[in-house]
C-alpha cells in the first residue's frame, strides 16, 4: 500500500494555476502531483468546503492525483451521485456522510483509492464496476456490517471491486464477519477490522483466501474462536489482542506455514490447549502478556524459528515443564506473575529470561549458565551474568 501513500502524500510545490479550476475556496490548495507529465495530475486540499457538490461540479477534464477533502461545512448526510471527474485518489472525510446512494461514484473514472473515513455512514456502500479500485478506508463511521447478499438482497457491496488489496474498517460497528464477507475478494493484503464490536467470525471467514499479510482484530468482543478459523490460511501477522478471548482450542492456528507474529496479548485467556501452536513453523515471536494464564504447558510443538514469547502480566505460579527447553535463542518474559518456583532445567533453551515480579526467592537451579546469558531476577533489576564457562 506504501506507493499509494507515497504518491499521494509526496507533492512538488511547483503548482500549474492555469490548469486548476478557477474560483477554488481559499481553503484549497491545488498543486502539481510530481507525476505532473502530461496528462496532467494535480492533488486538490480542502481543510473545509462551504459546498461540496459546487466544488466538484467545477473539476470537469481536469485530471486529478487526489482529491482530499478534510471536512465540509454543512454536513452532506446523503452523497447523491457526483459529477463526473478523473481522479485516482478520493478523500471525503468529515462531511457527516450518513448513507451513499448506489450510483454516487458511478461518474468517477480512475479511481484506485477511496477514503470516506469519519463520517456517519451506517450502511456498507455498494461499490460499482472499479476495474482499478484496491484500496477502500471507512475508519471512524458507525458501520454495522458488510453490505453482504442476503434473503432480500442478491448482491453484496464488494461485487464491482474483486481486486481490492486494502480494506480499512477501523472504529465502527461491525460485529460479525459471516462466510460472504471476504468471499469474492480474492486478492485482499491489509484488512483492518481494529476497534469494531466483532463477536463472531465464521469458521470458513478466511478459507481460500491467498496470502494476507496482516489481519488485525484488535479491541473487539471476540469471546471465542472456531477451532476451524485460522487453520489452514495464510495470514503473516494477525492481531486479535484486545479482545475477550477465554480459551484456544487445539490446533488452532495449525497450519499457516507463514505466520511470522501472533498477537494474543490482553485477552482473557486461562488455558491454551496443548498443540494450539503445533507446526507454525515460520512463527518467531508470540505474545501472550495481560491474560489469566495459570499454565504454559499448552505452549509446545514444532516450533523451530519462535524467537520471543512474551507471557508477563499472567497468572503462572510455577514452571516445571520442560517446554521452553528445546528453543534456541529464545527471549521469554515471565514477569510479573506469581511464579514461586522454576522446576530446574525447565527453561534450558531460554537465552534471554525476564523473571521480575513474582514471588521467587531462589534462582537456584533456574537457569543453565552455559545457555542463559540474560535473567531479570526478583526485583527489576537486569542480572547480566556473564558466564565464565565461555572462558
Ligand atoms: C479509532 O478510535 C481510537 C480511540 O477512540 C482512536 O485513538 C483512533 O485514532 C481511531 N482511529 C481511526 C482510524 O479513526
Ligand atoms: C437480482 O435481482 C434482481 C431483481 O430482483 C434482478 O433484476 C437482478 O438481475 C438480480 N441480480 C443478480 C446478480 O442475480
Ligand atoms: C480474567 O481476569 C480478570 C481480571 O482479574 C477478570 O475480571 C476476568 O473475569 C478473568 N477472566 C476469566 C475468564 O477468568
Ligand atoms: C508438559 O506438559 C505437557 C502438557 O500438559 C505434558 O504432557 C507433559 O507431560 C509435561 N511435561 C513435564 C515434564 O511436566
Ligand atoms: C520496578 O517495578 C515497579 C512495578 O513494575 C515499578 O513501579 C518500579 O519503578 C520499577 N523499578 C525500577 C528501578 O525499574
Amino acid at each position: 500500500m506504501w506507493w499509494f501513500l507515497f504518491l499521494c502524500l509526496i507533492t512538488l510545490a511547483s503548482a500549474s494555476p492555469s490548469q486548476c479550476p478557477p474560483n477554488l475556496p481559499d481553503t484549497c490548495s491545488c498543486v502539481c502531483n510530481y507525476q505532473c507529465d502530461e496528462p496532467v495530475y494535480l492533488n486538490i486540499h480542502c481543510s473545509t468546503v462551504p459546498d461540496l457538490y459546487e466544488l466538484l461540479s467545477t473539476f470537469g477534464n481536469v485530471r486529478f492525483f487526489e482529491i482530499k477533502i478534510d471536512k465540509c461545512e454543512k454536513p452532506v448526510q446523503s452523497l447523491t451521485k457526483l459529477p463526473p471527474f478523473y481522479t485516482i485518489c478520493l478523500l471525503i472525510n468529515q462531511c457527516g456522510l450518513e448513507s451513499v446512494a448506489d450510483n454516487a461514484f458511478a461518474d468517477i473514472s480512475g479511481l484506485e483509492l477511496l477514503d470516506l473515513s469519519n463520517n456517519a455512514l451506517t450502511e456498507m456502500p455498494v461499490f460499482p464496476h472499479f476495474p482499478l479500485l484496491t484500496y477502500i478506508a471507512i475508519n471512524h463511521n458507525l458501520l454495522r456490517d458488510f453490505g453482504e447478499s442476503s434473503e432480500s438482497k442478491n448482491y453484496s457491496s464488494f461485487d464491482g471491486v474483486p481486486e481490492l488489496t486494502q480494506l480499512y474498517f477501523q472504529n465502527n460497528s461491525l460485529t460479525e464477519i459471516t462466510d460472504a464477507t471476504f468471499a469474492n475478494l480474492k486478492q485482499l493484503r491489509t484488512i483492518d477490522l481494529s476497534n469494531n464490536k466483532l463477536q463472531r467470525i465464521s469458521a470458513n471467514a478466511f478459507r481460500d483466501q491467498p496470502p494476507i499479510l496482516d489481519l488485525f482484530l484488535s479491541f473487539n468482543e471476540l469471546t471465542y474462536l472456531e477451532p476451524e478459523t485460522f487453520r489452514n490460511t495464510d495470514i503473516l501477522t494477525v492481531y486479535l489482542d484486545n479482545n475477550r478471548l477465554t480459551h484456544l482450542s487445539a490446533n488452532s492456528f495449525n497450519g499457516n506455514k507463514r505466520l511470522d507474529v501472533l498477537h494474543l496479548q490482553h485477552n482473557q485467556l486461562t488455558d491454551i490447549a496443548v498443540g494450539t501452536f503445533n507446526d507454525l513453523e515460520d512463527v518467531w515471536e508470540i505474545r501472550l502478556n495481560n491474560n489469566n494464564l495459570t499454565s504454559i504447558d499448552g505452549i509446545s510443538g514444532n516450533l523451530p524459528k519462535l524467537r520471543k514469547v512474551d507471557l508477563s502480566h499472567n497468572r503462572i505460579t510455577k514452571v516445571t515443564n520442560t517446554t521452553f527447553n528445546n528453543f534456541w535463542e529464545l527471549r521469554l518474559d515471565l514477569s510479573n506473575n506469581q511464579i514461586e518456583s522454576v522446576a530446574p532445567n525447565a527453561v534450558n533453551g531460554v537465552y534471554e529470561l525476564i523473571l521480575n515480579n513474582n514471588k521467587l526467592t531462589t534462582l537456584d537451579g533456574v537457569f543453565d549458565p552455559l545457555e542463559a546469558t540474560t535473567v531479570a531476577t526478583k526485583d527489576n533489576e537486569t542480572c547480566h551474568c556473564t558466564c565464565s564457562n565461555n572462558a
